[in-house]
């Protein structure tokens, strides 16, 4: 007992409930907004895709998210304490361990394409881009991605700037850097993406964003809109439990998530519209899949007006975007060593650093050298994206919402988002997200796993 008070008294936490809200909205913000968002959005038929994904944020989303803020906060634990604490002699401390494991997978590969973030915003300073035809910016990024040292070095040099940001903690690491970050990413997406939509020939862009096409939907847009829905919100991973639980008792959590959902999902429209109207006034296919954002790109952006000053932005932009939900990765390992094994938090972020940096080598060399490693016919890379991305995240997501739902119950749940009772809810929302919770969210995901399976 006098351990845990002792540590409770040290435990770290966010200053402000904006401080909350950038950090929550920077781990939700990155790659998924504007690396995988754009292209699957360009290869499932537009706004159809988003529908579905907007569909998927309200019902199955948010409810988890409200879960998870529930768990982190109400404990003040880290991911498997969280549990451990909220259900004593259970085993469900085994779901915060899957929420370990998911971003010990997700941030390996995360830093891979974060270091490739690094490099292509160097060679965009070096204006490398310019009068580069797509076949030249092709053969540089695979010639890039597929050697073997440079994405390593850049690789590293993401991790170290991940590890500065959590080595100085939650309050003055995390809450500082995110407080300047998040206003600065969102004011360059906005500006690269009023220049996209006011190129000309953006027209059938913006339509392909906003007016649906349905032919294209088949099972699997529903399985790649949820999949993104949780890749894109964090969720599933216990990174909302583990950053929930550093938030104050005072904090209204309700509106903390509606806002985080809220913010995530506007920048992912806003890069929508920073890109797909600029690839069709090119005349590009939108259906570039993973390459849209380091060849397609650079293209657009050596043929546009002023595009050698959009590229060093766009790609400051993916930088930082990924850098705060990197650290909200490490943050959930970090932790959980912290609190597990009771290590200093330095040594926490040295030894994490280390394991991660070798994972990370591995996914970067198996794009090159290591590419003849496969397991169920995908490269490291490949595996450890789908392992998390389409497996745990899902699995976590389920187990969260039924442990808050019916393992904590009405009571407790009510509880905790009314702030024991001093902060009024209307009666009508408790009921709804109750039944979001509840019902909606878990059979929403146990569907898609069904579905996944017989397919
Ligand atoms: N949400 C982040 C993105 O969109 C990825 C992420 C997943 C971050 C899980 C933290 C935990 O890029």
């Amino acid at each position: 007992m006098k351990n845990s008070s002792t540590q409770a008294a040290k435990r770290d936490s966010f200053a402000s409930s904006f401080g909350v809200l950038v950090a929550m909205a920077g781990s939700a913000v990155g790659l998924g907004n504007l690396w995988r968002f754009p292209y699957l959005v360009g290869e499932n038929g537009g706004a159809a895709f988003i529908l579905i994904y907007l569909g998927f944020v309200v019902l199955a989303g948010l409810p988890v998210m409200l879960a998870e803020f529930i768990i982190g906060r109400r404990s003040q634990s880290s991911a498997r304490s969280a549990f451990q604490k909220l259900a004593p002699g259970s085993h469900w401390g085994i779901v915060g361990v899957l929420g370990v494991i998911c971003c010990v997978f997700i941030i390996s590969f995360y830093s891979v394409v974060g270091g490739w973030c690094t490099e292509y915003l160097f060679k965009a300073v070096r204006f490398d881009f310019t009068d580069g035809s797509p076949e030249s910016l092709k053969t540089m990024f695979s010639s890039f991605s597929t050697s073997t040292w440079l994405p390593i070095i850049n690789h590293t040099v993401f991790l170290v700037l991940t590890a500065g940001v959590v080595i100085a903690g939650v309050q003055n690491g995390i809450e500082k850097f995110s407080k300047v970050m998040m206003p600065l990413l969102f004011l360059i997406i906005i500006g690269i993406a009023v220049r996209s939509m006011t190129l000309p020939g953006s027209g059938p862009g913006i339509s392909f964003l906003f007016r649906p096409d349905w032919s294209k939907v088949t099972s699997q847009t529903f399985l790649a809109a949820l999949g993104q829905a949780f890749f894109s919100l964090s969720l599933g991973s216990c990174m909302v439990v583990t950053y929930a639980s550093y938030v104050k008792k005072d904090a209204k959590i309700i509106s903390l998530s509606t806002q985080t959902a809220a913010a995530d999902t506007v920048f992912a429209i806003l890069a929508g519209c920073a890109i797909m109207p600029a690839v069709f006034a090119f005349g590009i296919s939108p259906g570039e899949g993973p390459d849209l954002v380091f060849v397609t790109l650079p293209h657009i952006f050596s043929q546009m007006p002023v595009g050698g000053v959009i590229a060093i932005l766009f790609f400051l932009a993916l930088l930082l975007a990924a850098l705060t939900s990197s650290i909200s990765m490490l943050e959930v390992i970090v932790a959980f060593c912290i609190e597990e094994f009771k290590m200093k938090r330095k040594v926490a972020v040295a030894l994490v650093f280390f394991f991660i940096w070798v994972l990370g080598c591995l996914c970067s060399l198996s794009m090159g050298p290591l590419s003849s490693w496969k397991v169920l016919g995908k490269n490291i890379f490949d595996l450890f994206d789908f392992i998390s991305a389409d497996f745990l995240m899902l699995i976590g997501g389920l187990l969260i919402v039924v442990f808050a739902g019916w393992k904590l119950g009405k009571k407790v749940v009510f509880d905790e988002v009314t702030n024991g009772g001093t902060h009024h809810v209307p009666a009508w929302l408790l009921k709804t997200m109750l039944f979001l919770i509840r019902y909606v969210a878990p059979a929403a995901l146990l569907a898609i796993a069904i579905f996944q399976i017989h397919e």
